[in-house]
């Protein structure tokens, strides 16, 4: 069969051939694979530099997806750390981390939403413990997951939520998905340095995607004005759009009622996650949440590698 071939890592995957999976054992089964997205947690373990990478070549990239049982029915499985990934025309999945569908759900348009829109529905409902009417601020809201944290955000109940992110072309366009208040990372240091501080007077949680130099000066801006000093600020890291490093002042800890933590595979475990995506299947079946989508078919999957500056979110699909 085919598939997407990593044969050297960091270099972009080829279309070639690939043994069949076989399934073993009564927990796993064969599915067709009918879309699987290209992320950027599918980006990094393709090039061996995600936490959990093994760096076993060749590896068939691709860390979720939606196919189809060999009963019919539809399922949104995520795969182990594993060397064969979703993007092929079949891939052997584990049924318990795998979750049926709603009855004509889009499988390209689940494929495209469940990892970004999770991102902050993990963190906001298993890591924040969020509360309706709390004030959110979203930096990093104009990849995928950010502006998937603006629309969870608002869809949760927040009574706020301000979207950080770069681009005088995109951020705007924020406002139109739920964000309150917009702020542009590209602007005028001390300008933004004042922006920062305002918008994180009242603040109650920050969903961060970049972390690095924009997560340092965040909290530079937001930590010594905040209203009340010992109102909790839980600061999440999700993702690391901006770096894999970012330094932390000592002192903020100390000045203020920051609380610093993380939502990912691991600080949350793969039975919250599964309940997670069960409630966001039957959300994304309502149409919750827009993800701009492109569709590539797996035999173009190297050019789809090419293409990283595109606010869509890449789905492979076979066949
Ligand atoms: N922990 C989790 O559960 C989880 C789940 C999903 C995603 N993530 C992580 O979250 C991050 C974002 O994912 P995504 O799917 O939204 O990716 P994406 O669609 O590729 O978006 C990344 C965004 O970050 C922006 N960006 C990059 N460097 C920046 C900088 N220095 N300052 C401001 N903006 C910057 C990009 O802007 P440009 O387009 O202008 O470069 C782009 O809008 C990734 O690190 C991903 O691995 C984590």
């Amino acid at each position: 069969m085919k598939a997407a071939v990593v044969t050297a890592l960091g270099e972009p995957p080829g279309y070639a051939d690939v043994p069949e999976p076989q399934a073993s054992g009564k927990d796993e089964a064969v599915v067709d694979v009918l879309a699987a997205a290209l992320s950027p947690r599918v980006r990094s373990q393709a090039a061996g530099s995600h936490y959990t990478s093994t760096g076993e070549l060749p590896l068939v990239p691709g860390i979720d997806g939606v196919g189809r049982l060999p009963d019919g029915g539809l399922v949104y499985f995520l795969l182990p750390d594993t060397a064969r990934g979703a993007m092929a025309e079949r891939v052997a999945i584990d049924l318990r981390r795998a979750v049926r569908l709603p009855s004509r759900s889009d499988p390209v348009a689940v494929a495209a939403a469940m990892n970004p829109v999770m991102a902050s529905w993990v963190a906001l409902r298993r890591r924040a413990g969020f509360r309706r009417g709390q004030r959110v601020l979203v930096l990093g809201a104009t990849g995928s997951a950010g502006r998937a944290a603006v629309q969870v955000s608002r869809r949760l109940g927040a009574g706020a939520v301000t979207a950080v992110g770069c681009g005088t072309a995109r951020v705007p366009g924020l406002t139109r998905l739920g964000a309150t208040r917009v702020v542009d990372l590209g602007g005028d240091r001390e300008a933004l340095g004042r922006q920062l501080a305002d918008a994180g007077r009242d603040v109650d949680v920050v969903l961060d995607f970049l972390w690095g130099e924009p997560t340092r000066d965040a909290l530079s801006a937001i930590v010594p004005n905040r209203a009340r000093d010992e109102q909790l600020l839980t600061w999440i890291q999700i993702g690391s759009a901006a770096g894999l490093e970012s330094s932390v002042p000592s002192a903020a800890l100390r000045a203020v009622n920051l609380r610093l933590i993380g939502s990912g595979q691991g600080s949350v475990g793969p039975r919250a996650y599964r309940k997670e995506v069960e409630v966001l299947a039957r959300e994304l079946r309502k149409g919750a949440f827009r993800t701009p989508t492109r569709t590539v078919p797996l035999r173009d999957v190297e050019a789809a590698w090419a293409d990283t500056g595109s606010a869509e979110r890449i789905v492979v699909v076979p066949g």
